[in-house]
């Protein structure tokens, strides 16, 4: 019955993502534009099966890239996002406490008496994501995504990748559960902290380039409909002129769709250095930053030129 289903799965997905060009399509589908690097990566990850290691700068697209994949998959997105001192708890399973001693009280007036057995059972148990990744039942293998691993700590990533790689959690109290389905795997980084060897050699590897303006304006312009292709280009010129100060907090794809969501709000169909300033709030949001932008001038950001 597993083979068979797993058997079946395999097949579902192949229909569905028959070769690059079909998930680079689905992708655009979703509005997530990849380019055939990265879509050939996703692909790989999906038919080899393999875990991916999406690294990049923050805002590049690493997290939406697994939102995407589930979604055209139509299968759920499990997301653990990473932080320091993230443990087994918060990833595979609790048992739930509260619970459990709700239970014994209510035996206790029940008069019906509880036993260990009866308290570790699976009603009890608090589910998350790396669980539910391998309990999903199908059609189709879940996309599981370790958001930001590099924010957890390297015992952390061991534990969890010694994990996957057997497609199975062992519970003391409840015996061994087997993924019939194991999850599509996405693992993203932001770079803070170099990985370890063993998780890298496990995974396929793809890093994700700052697009270019012409590539910002055409997510944009996704992102944000009811925009024009001209002020979506200008405001992706703006954003990538930004990028060239020394910033703290420099904008990404994020701040050049909410900037033209707000200009677009506010009816601005031209980008000038008075609106630009008017409007510093959707794209520069530190202090230092500000005064450093300030001092380079709204004209150089909207034209190149010192005005
Ligand atoms: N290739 C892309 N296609 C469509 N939208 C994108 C793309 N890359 C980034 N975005 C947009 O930028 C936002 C930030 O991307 P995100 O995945 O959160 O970045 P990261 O996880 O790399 O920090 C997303 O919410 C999405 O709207
Ligand atoms: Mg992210």
């Amino acid at each position: 019955m597993t083979t068979a289903a797993r058997a079946g799965a395999e097949e579902d997905v192949r229909r569905r993502v028959p070769d690059v060009g079909s998930l680079m399509a689905a992708l655009d589908g979703t509005n997530y534009l990849a380019d055939v690097g990265l879509a050939t990566a996703l692909f790989l990850a999906v038919r080899l099966p393999q875990p991916i290691l999406l690294e990049g700068e923050a805002g590049v697209g690493k997290t939406e890239a697994a939102k995407a994949l589930a979604e055209l998959l139509d299968t759920p997105l499990y997301r653990l996002q990473c932080y320091e001192g993230i443990d087994a708890g918060e990833a595979l399973y609790e048992w739930n406490h509260q619970r459990q001693l709700l239970g014994i009280r209510l035996a206790e007036v029940r008069d019906t008496g509880v036993t260990e057995t009866d308290l570790f059972a699976p009603q009890y148990l608090l589910r998350r994501p790396l669980l539910q990744a391998l309990e999903h039942p199908g059609p189709r293998p879940a996309v599981l995504l370790l958001d930001e691993i590099d924010r957890a700590d390297a015992e952390f990533e061991a534990f969890t990748f010694e994990l996957l790689a057997e497609s199975a959690v062992t519970i003391p109290e409840l015996g061994t559960i087997r993924a019939t389905h194991p999850p599509i795997v996405i693992l993203t980084s932001n770079r803070t902290r170099d990985l370890h060897d063993a998780l890298t050699r496990r995974c396929l590897y793809h890093w994700i380039d700052y697009p270019g303006p012409a590539r910002i304006a055409e997510i944009v312009r996704r992102r944000v409909p009811a925009s024009s292709g001209p002020l979506a280009l200008q405001a992706a010129a703006v954003i990538t002129r930004l990028r060239t100060l020394d910033l703290a907090k420099p904008p990404g794809i994020s701040e050049a769709i909410d900037w033209v969501s707000a200009l677009s709000v506010l009816g601005v169909e031209r980008i000038d250095p008075g609106i630009t300033e008017q409007t510093w709030g959707s794209i520069v949001k530190n202090r230092d930053d500000l005064q450093l932008v300030g001092s380079r001038g709204a004209a150089w950001l909207v034209d190149g030129t010192d005005g």
